[in-house]
Order: C-alpha cells, then sequence, then structure tokens
C-alpha cells in the first residue's frame, strides 16, 4: 500500500477530469495477446491515473468503466470484464481509503452479480468520509438512460403533483441525474485516437473541453495525463483571449 503525498506541478488541473478508456483490445492484439491482457493492463492503467489524479490535485476522476452497450460483447469477455471489476474493488480499496480516495458507481446495478454490487456498497460506505478525490466509476451506464430515468423521475413527480411543470429548471434535470452532487467535467479524455461521446455523460459534457489522444489506455500513464492538462490550459488561454 502507498500513501500519496502532494506534489508541486507546473499547472493547476482542472477540478473534474473524466476519462473514456478506450484501446485494450487494440493494445492486447498489438502484443499477440488475449483481449482480457489489455483489461488487466487497463486496471493498471487505472490505478496509475488515480494515483495521478491523487498527487496533482484533481478533485473529481471520471471513469467509463463498462458501458450499457457493453452486454454486446461475448460473454466470456463480459465476465473477464466483471471479474476485473471485482478484484479491483477487493485489492484497492484499502489504498484507496487511506488516500482519500471516495469511490461512487454511477450506472444501472440491477444487471450486475450480487457480490459485486455487495462489493460497490461496501467501497462506497468505506471511503464516504473520503474528499481528497471524488473517484466516480461508470459501470452499466449510458447517458440517454440516465437521461431517461430522470425524465422518468421527474414525471412521477408531476404526476403526484409535488411538481409544478412550470416549475421544471436545469438544476430539476441535474439534480434527477445519476451525477448530483458532482460537477461538470470540465475535461473528458479519449485514448486510442477514437473521437466519439459514445453515451457518455451526455448531459454534464455541455462544456467540457474533449482532448482525444492516440495512446492505447493500456499505456495511459502520468505524462499523457499531463501533456493532456497543459492541453486544456492551452484552449483555456484561447477562450480567455477571446472573451477578454
Ligand atoms: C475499452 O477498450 C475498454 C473497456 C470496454 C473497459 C475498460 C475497463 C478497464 C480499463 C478495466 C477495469 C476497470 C476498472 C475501473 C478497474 P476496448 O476493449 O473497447 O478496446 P478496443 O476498442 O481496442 O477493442
Amino acid at each position: 500500500m502507498t500513501t500519496l503525498a502532494p506534489q508541486t506541478v507546473a499547472l493547476q488541473p482542472p477540478a473534474h477530469i473524466a476519462i473514456i478508456m478506450d484501446g485494450n483490445g487494440r493494445w492486447a492484439a498489438g502484443h499477440g495477446l488475449p483481449r482480457v491482457a489489455g483489461h488487466q493492463r487497463g486496471a493498471e492503467a487505472v490505478r496509475r491515473t488515480v494515483r495521478g489524479c491523487v498527487e496533482l490535485g484533481v478533485e473529481y476522476l471520471t471513469l467509463y468503466a463498462f458501458s450499457s452497450e457493453n452486454w454486446k460483447r461475448p460473454a466470456n469477455e463480459v465476465s473477464d470484464l466483471m471479474s476485473l471489476l471485482r478484484l479491483y474493488l477487493r485489492r484497492e480499496l484499502r489504498e484507496l481509503s487511506s488516500n482519500g480516495v471516495r469511490l461512487h458507481v454511477i450506472g444501472e446495478r440491477d444487471r450486475l452479480d450480487d457480490d459485486i454490487k455487495k462489493l460497490i456498497v461496501e467501497a462506497e460506505e468505506t471511503t464516504r468520509h473520503n474528499d481528497r478525490l471524488h473517484m466516480t466509476v461508470a459501470l452499466n451506464y449510458g447517458g440517454r438512460r440516465e437521461i431517461t430515468a430522470a425524465v422518468r423521475h421527474i414525471a412521477h413527480e408531476v404526476a403526484a403533483g409535488r411538481l409544478d411543470p412550470e416549475q421544471i429548471s436545469e438544476e430539476t434535470i441535474e439534480d434527477s441525474l445519476a451525477t448530483v452532487g458532482i460537477p461538470d467535467p470540465d475535461m473528458i479524455i479519449r485514448t486510442s485516437g477514437e473521437r466519439r461521446l459514445s453515451n457518455f455523460l451526455l448531459w454534464q459534457s455541455a462544456y467540457a473541453e474533449f482532448v482525444f489522444i492516440p495512446t492505447l489506455w493500456p499505456d495511459f500513464g502520468r505524462e499523457d495525463l499531463e501533456a493532456a492538462i497543459e492541453e486544456f490550459h492551452r484552449r483555456e488561454r484561447r477562450y480567455g483571449g477571446r472573451v477578454g
């Protein structure tokens, strides 16, 4: 177990970084290995990234671990991903706790195995007093489903007479999303050269800076994180120039 000290860096990181971790399969193929090896190396990249964010002083990190569409993958790959998640929740809990990481999981839990649901509740409970880094894992998550669930919830409130439709505001919707209490991401990174949002944080990404990098997720390291932060600052400076 490693306890991390804050590091002095040149650039103040954005408060909330969200990442679409892509390229595990291509990494494995490129190394002549089965896909599961790419996911295993991907889980190590998650560890490095969490450490990097803690050290750099990022306040919120959101990771897209499994989308609601990922169930369409072959059953053995789905099962490998779930096993990795299980392992991560079991092995990392102590380190997350001791480094002040608070873990949240967003997404629909009903389809997950009971033991995973239990591990999630335990991890959320154990880390609930931490506030150095809020780490959110999106698991069986889809942005459209999240918005649909929010609309359904609001419609129930209206039908029950607890909410006047005229009073529905952006805040009403935000308060009904899975990310309630978590600020919108300032920057969304997608690895592997793909340039899509793939149903991730559709509402929350309204003002996010998108940073697409060619690195495959298993190779993602501290330099990539710092380079993305530098890119974020270059864009901020341009924006300031235009309005100033
Ligand atoms: C995309 O690569 C990655 C995923 C679908 C899963 C991400 C999961 C992990 C990094 C491991 C476990 C996560 C945690 C939080 C411990 P891909 O398989 O779509 O790659 P490809 O596009 O090259 O085929």
